[in-house]
């Protein structure tokens, strides 16, 4: 495995893209990297007796830094999906999360999916959004770095629509008042987030299933939900 010593204690490197809040994200305060992923990643090292450092990672790179050992550990809303298991292991599912559509607050035109037909549409770039947006007849999808920058270009009126995770839609909703975006029409997928180690590293994968469900027993895991996402 990959892991480090640093003066006596072990440390795991995570990472994700942190423009993903509530997921991860810079703290506008103290500039740290929070989030859900991050103090769940963090509680999940401390169980397993290992201190996390977790940095930020263009999304499309996680699973190459996973490959070369870069990193040990990507958690970055990743969606587990068939094709990225064939390259990564991933852990039991940490969260429950799916695809929604935001529009801006004055489009009455696209009301759901089967709207977006022939419409300019901004997606994070190797996300399940991206993937689900290149569906749609004839729709013109725009790739960005992040979903941040998507939500930005529809507020700049260069596109129709984002596609993008609903929890970090709704987030997004809340944060900015609502002024400018709306979310439309029923949730599109339905995925579970998982937490990804390099293929060859199954020992990780197997210490952190067992940190997860322990998390889940001794109640760490509600309280660090709770704190991001309320009751
Ligand atoms: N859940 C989606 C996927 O796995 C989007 C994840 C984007 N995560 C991020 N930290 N930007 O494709």
């Amino acid at each position: 495995g990959g892991q480090q010593q640093a003066g006596q204690a072990k440390v795991l490197r995570a990472a994700g893209e942190a423009t993903f809040a509530p997921f991860e994200f810079q703290d506008e305060k103290t500039n740290e990297l929070t989030g859900f992923d991050v103090d769940l990643i963090k509680a999940i090292g401390k169980q397993m007796g290992y201190e996390v450092q977790y940095q930020n990672q263009s999304f499309d790179g996680l699973i190459p830094a996973l490959d070369s050992g870069n990193i040990d550990i990507a958690i970055s809303g990743m969606t587990i999906t068939s094709e990225r298991a064939q390259k990564v292991n991933f852990s039991k599912p940490y969260y429950k999360s799916g695809l929604t559509i935001l529009v801006k607050k004055d489009d009455d035109s696209i009301k759901g999916f089967k709207d977006l037909a022939g419409k300019n549409i901004a997606v994070q770039i190797g996300t399940t959004g991206s993937m689900e947006a290149k569906k749609i007849p004839d729709a013109k999808v725009r790739e960005f770095n992040s979903a941040a920058e998507a939500i930005m270009e529809l507020k700049a009126g260069g596109v129709d629509a984002v596609v993008n995770d609903m929890p970090v839609n709704e987030y997004y909703l809340v944060q900015s008042g609502g002024q400018e975006a709306k979310s439309v029409g029923e949730r599109l997928t339905s995925e579970d987030y998982g937490i990804a180690t390099a293929k060859k590293n199954t020992e990780l994968n197997e210490k952190i299933n067992k940190a997860l469900d322990e998390l889940k027993q001794n109640g760490e895991y509600e309280k660090i939900y709770v704190k991001w996402f309320g009751v």
